[in-house]
């Protein structure tokens, strides 16, 4: 019989957030081989096949509200992650033209192209692993990701290094608690501070209520700008 049928509820709630914060610790620190990670990412099973990444509108709406507020219409902006390109089509249709991505599933670039023809004529995709793109992107106005830092493997985190000395806005809209086997649960705010940028906004996911009900109920938004001190440039 499993040990958490026999252990009292009040009990149980005791050991509960002490469990999930082992397991986080144990996922990150002895995940597995970072070639499973990119295999599974460049042919994924059912769960994230591309075409599911057509729906989520309201989180792309989300996504172009606030980076309007900080991103002027001429902005530079690089998507890291950006499967079939919804995000970037919102931001197309909101005026944006100077668009590029890195995506490492060749399908989801394929069926970018063929759902988002116009957007995808001015946008310049590259296909392949941040890992291996990301030295060579240029410095942007922005750099943003939703839902894909979280599945970096812990033996890449240098690119957090890299994407803050590339941005001079970043946003990141990612889950920070949940942990699997390639969930990597990690704190965005001590990260890119640590590296001189400054977080100026923190939206709880949770709390909007378009966001909630769309499935990012356990995320964090967070816009980081480039320290006023320029520590690192
Ligand atoms: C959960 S999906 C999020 C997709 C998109 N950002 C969105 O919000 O719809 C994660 C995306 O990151 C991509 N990805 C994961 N690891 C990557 C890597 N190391 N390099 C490039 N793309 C990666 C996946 O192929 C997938 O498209």
């Amino acid at each position: 019989m499993p040990i958490r049928d026999i252990l009292p509820e009040q009990l149980k709630s005791l050991v509960r957030p002490w469990y999930y914060s082992v397991r986080r610790y144990w996922l990150y620190h002895k995940p597995k081989p970072i070639h499973v990670i990119h295999n599974y990412w460049q042919k994924p099973d059912t769960v994230n096949d591309p075409h599911t990444y057509l729906r989520g509108q309201p989180r792309s709406a989300f996504l172009v509200g606030l980076l309007k507020k900080y991103v002027p219409v001429n902005g530079s902006i690089l998507e890291l992650g950006c499967n079939v390109g919804r995000n970037l089509n919102q931001l197309y249709q909101a005026g944006y033209r100077d668009l590029e991505a890195i995506e490492i599933n060749p399908e989801a670039v394929q069926i970018l192209k063929r759902s988002f023809p116009d957007m995808a004529e001015v946008a310049s995709i590259h296909v392949g692993l941040i890992e291996d793109n990301i030295r060579s992107v240029g410095y942007k106005d922005c750099i943003f990701t939703m839902a894909v830092l979280v599945h970096i493997h812990p033996s890449s985190d240098w690119i957090f290094a890299e994407i803050s000395k590339h941005a001079k806005t970043l946003i990141v809209i990612e889950g920070e608690k949940g942990a699997s086997w390639r969930h990597f649960a990690r704190n965005y705010q001590k990260i890119f501070e640590n590296l001189g940028m400054c977080q100026v906004e923190e939206i709880d996911c949770a709390q909007v209520p378009e966001l909630a009900s769309d499935g990012l109920e356990h995320y964090v938004a967070r816009v980081f700008q480039t320290s006023p001190h320029g520590l690192l440039k």
